[in-house]
């Protein structure tokens, strides 16, 4: 449960880090359930490379349908210029997601046993509800960069309800592309949303196009285990791991389930 000054920090800030709150056994389980399920993946059933280029996600059929599937999205740096894996399929993947809090045995139980839920009502939300999960891995020396964004640009729902819980499965430094944040951000508009439009082609919906505030940014460098909360307008990136060690986390968002969730969103599940 979280106190009335992590309550606070949180509503200062947009985001509340607190250490030591996934323990090792669990951390370990989801990192060997992702080796587990990369190593029955066929690499060479798709090439879906994950990056924040819209125009490389938008055209991705792929990556829409992820939302109901486990599914696994390349390292762009994993894919040399004529196709060729240039590292071994242990180390190619980005991401898995984005329903695996629902479908994957482990993946399930683990979150469940977060208790989101009860963090959630904490936070305010009336009724919480886990719309995407991910197992993001920033590949050692070719994790690529994560730029600037806002969750709710990409689960948006009216009023704005979405709250991000990400989990250090591993140490998370700055060599290593650690998340930073612009503290207080959460108070500045949404900038833009992201959304399918009528030939059903995702697009980014401008929505403030005014600059986020500059040079504000901090590092948010944790040991494995911590958990961070993210407020869903909360601006933040992480950069590019070039380091030798991976940076694995889990990520949960959670939407209120009595909010208004539009039918363009480009996430629409069924199975919650
Ligand atoms: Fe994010």
């Amino acid at each position: 449960m979280l106190n009335q000054k992590q309550l606070d920090s949180f509503n200062d800030n947009g985001y509340l880090v607190i250490e030591d709150f996934i323990d090792s056994d669990k951390r370990e389980s989801l990192i060997d359930r992702a080796a587990h399920l990369i190593e029955g993946f066929d690499p060479n059933s798709h090439r879906t490379i994950f990056t924040t280029d819209e125009q490389e996600r938008s055209s991705d059929e792929y990556f829409v349908s992820s939302a109901n599937n486990v599914s696994f999205f390349f390292e762009k740096g994993a894919i040399d210029i004529d196709g060729k894996f240039c590292v071994p399929k242990q180390q190619s993947i980005n991401k898995i997601g984005h329903a695996q809090h629902i479908l994957d045995p482990v993946y399930k139980s683990v979150i469940e046993h977060l208790r989101l839920d009860s963090l959630s009502k904490q936070l305010g939300m009336d009724k919480p509800r886990a719309i995407q999960s991910m197992h993001i891995f920033k590949q050692p020396r070719i994790g690529g960069e994560v730029g600037l964004h806002q969750d709710s640009t990409f689960l948006y729902t009216e009023p704005m309800s979405c709250i991000g819980f990400w989990f250090a499965l591993e140490d998370a430094s700055i060599e290593n592309g650690c998340l930073q944040a612009i503290p207080g951000g959460h108070n500045i508009a949404l900038k833009k949303r992201f959304y399918m439009d009528k030939d059903n082609e995702a697009q980014f919906e401008v929505l403030d196009s005014s600059d986020y505030p500059e040079g504000q940014l901090e590092m948010l460098e944790v040991k494995a285990g911590t958990m961070i909360i993210l407020h869903g307008q909360l601006p933040h990136y992480s950069d590019a791991n070039i380091s030798p060690r991976s940076r694995q986390a889990l990520s949960v968002h959670i939407v209120d389930g009595n909010c208004h969730y539009p039918k363009d969103n480009w996430l629409q599940t069924e199975l919650t």
